[in-house]
């Protein structure tokens, strides 16, 4: 028998048209994304739900739907997404077609706002509660029915810590094989957890994002307990064995940290160069507003002049329609069940609806009002952005959380943005 093996989903993309088809195609098990045409979507859609018994039959059925037949298989079998076993096993993870009109493709789910970790920087009040609220594995399942339904390919795992939630390990293994693109953030301070945790996920490509914010004194001192550090460290070195895990570092530009950036770059290059480093600016979002460690706009002029890797942040997908993809394409649910546009969104104004109350499906179909205007708001409809001469090739991440941040509007152009396509395209004029 000929099937497509675990590990394989099968998602449709943004504004996808029925006939000429615009799909992704993605395989846990070897970590690829691949875009493919509604013929290939049909191929693996019917090889899935019919009995295909060997090659031969598999030609006849591939050469129903494409001349290129050769090559098609060839390419399936490459990225394993077929196989041939004894018996008939069928993926329920090739979605079908739906007139999605907003697929939600990128989740964050706030596992826990429980935290091991006290940071100064820190947007959230994590492992501040008396009690804490958990997404439970039996409620993330019992919701998968839906996020099928959005055509959802990316799920993202972070808190507070996933680290102290009970039921991580169910959890990341119930995304990994039902083939999501998984991305976990940790602290890396229980780093004999996530050891455990990866020996168990051997068969599975994710990625992983582990904080480092400083030298030794300096990281502990932000993260306000002693061996984060050593333990983050020691998490850094268990990861460089993994082959199947993509790793990156971040590192969020603060006042407390400003003068060791250079050397940790430097330290970082030498001792994990398979390894992405990210840098960040320390967002003036929830209870970081007030916070000591923030920077003046014209602060941060200079350190972007410095490290323009934090310039990364430009749009996947170019010049785009929309503003940005937080209700539009993206999401996250908190501990407490609340949908909103992105992680650092708690302010009732990013909310989309209270799934204690209703279903994902009916609230991303029909999301607050303020999720309506996200949705219908195009990438430079403020009156700045209107009369602004950058605008035809301005494609940063024009994020509203920073714009509320900095300018108390999220309506604003995000002054980080309008920084950032300044120097970008001043440069580009030389
Ligand atoms: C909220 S934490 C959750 C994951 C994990 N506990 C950790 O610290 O990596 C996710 C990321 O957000 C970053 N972060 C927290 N507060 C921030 C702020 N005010 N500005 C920018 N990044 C922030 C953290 O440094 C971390 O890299
Ligand atoms: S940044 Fe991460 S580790 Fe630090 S307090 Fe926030 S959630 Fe905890
Ligand atoms: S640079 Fe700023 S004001 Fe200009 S189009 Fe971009 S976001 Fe709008």
């Amino acid at each position: 028998m000929i099937n497509i093996n675990d590990g394989v989903r099968l998602t449709q993309n943004i504004n996808s048209k029925m006939i000429k088809g615009n799909f992704i195609l993605y395989n846990s098990k070897i970590g690829v994304e691949a875009e493919i045409n509604y013929l290939t979507y049909q191929i693996i859609k019917k090889v899935n739900e019919c009995i295909v018994r060997n090659m031969d039959e598999l030609y006849k059925l591939t050469k129903r739907y494409s001349r290129n037949t050769n090559q098609i298989i060839k390419q399936l079998f490459n990225y394993k997404i077929l196989s041939v076993c004894d018996k008939k096993n069928i993926n329920k993870n090739i979605l079908p077609v739906k007139r999605v009109k907003y697929p939600l493709s990128y989740l964050a789910l706030e596992l826990t706002d429980n935290c091991n970790l006290n940071c100064i920087h820190c947007y959230g009040q994590f492992g501040r509660y008396k009690q804490y609220s958990n997404l439970t594995y039996e409620y993330l399942k019992s919701i998968k029915k839906d996020i099928d339904l959005l055509h959802t390919r990316s799920i993202a795992l972070t808190g507070g810590e996933v680290l102290t939630h009970k039921e991580f390990e169910k959890i990341a293994m119930f995304f990994l094989k039902n083939g999501f693109n998984v991305v976990i953030f940790s602290n890396g301070y229980n780093y004999k957890r996530m050891e455990n945790f990866l020996e168990l996920s051997k068969d599975y490509h994710m990625t992983i994002k582990i904080s480092i914010d400083g030298l030794n004194n300096t990281h502990n001192l932000i993260r306000g307990r002693k061996n984060s550090y050593e333990n983050a460290i020691k998490m850094l070195d268990i990861l460089k064995k993994y082959d199947n895990v993509d790793t990156d570092i971040s590192t969020v530009i603060m006042r407390e940290n400003l003068k060791e950036i250079d050397e940790l770059i430097d330290i970082i290059k030498n001792r994990y160069p398979k390894f992405t480093h990210q840098l960040d600016i320390i967002s003036p979002i929830l209870n970081a507003r007030k916070n000591q460690s923030l920077f003046t706009l014209s602060e941060i002029q200079k350190i972007y002049n410095r490290y323009p890797k934090v310039f990364l942040q430009e749009s996947p997908i170019g010049l785009q329609k929309y503003r940005c993809t937080g209700g539009v394409t993206s999401a996250a649910i908190s501990s407490s069940k609340v949908l909103k546009i992105c992680v650092g969104a708690e302010d009732p104004e990013f909310q989309l609806g209270d799934l204690n109350k209703d279903s994902l499906l009916n609230i991303w179909k029909h999301p607050s009002s303020n999720g309506k205007r996200f949705r219908q708001e195009g990438s430079h409809d403020s009156y700045k952005c209107k009369k602004c001469s950058l605008k035809k090739k301005c494609n940063t991440v024009n994020c509203r959380l920073l714009a509320q941040g900095y300018k108390n509007d999220s309506s604003m152009p995000n002054p980080l943005t309008c920084m950032a396509e300044r120097i970008k395209q001043s440069e580009n004029n030389f």
